[in-house]
């Protein structure tokens, strides 16, 4: 399995504070008729190891699957292969519900991130 090193406290509250703005950005969009699009440019495994070995805390990319109001689209760029491998198993594996509307690019997040947002009109997922 490929992990990610945990980088330290600032790492679990960074990310709590994600979480946070993940739900509260959700909240207050849910009305809008608009397409609400999540792009990860650096979305890793899904999983953060602790230092010690010992503990997985949640990553961006799951914390943002796992967010109880829902995008209409995730869109997750990583660059090592082995990584995005991964993530991509773990959203075929135990985020089933959302792979339809789920892709993961391997690749340089500058480039992916052009590819994306120049076609974001256009572009569809199918698992
Ligand atoms: C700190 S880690 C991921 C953290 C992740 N957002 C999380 O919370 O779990 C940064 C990731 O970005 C990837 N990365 C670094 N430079 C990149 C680039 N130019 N394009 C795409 N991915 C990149 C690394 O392989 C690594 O997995």
């Amino acid at each position: 399995m490929t992990t990610q090193k945990f980088g330290g406290t600032w790492t679990q509250e960074k990310l709590n504070i994600f979480t946070e703005y993940l739900d509260a950005y959700l909240t207050v969009l849910q009305k809008q008729k608009f397409k609400k699009i999540y792009i990860d440019a650096f979305a890793g495994t899904g999983e953060i190891e602790t230092k010690d070995g010992e503990q997985f805390l949640a990553g961006s990319a799951r914390r943002a699957l796992e967010a109880n109001k829902k995008f209409d689209y995730y869109y997750f760029i990583e660059g090592d292969r082995d990584k995005a491998s991964e993530l991509q198993r773990m959203i075929d594996t135990e985020y089933p519900q959302m792979k339809s509307i789920s892709k993961v690019y391997c690749g340089d997040a500058n480039d992916k991130l052009s590819d994306i947002i120049n076609n974001v009109d256009s572009l569809q997922i199918v698992a």
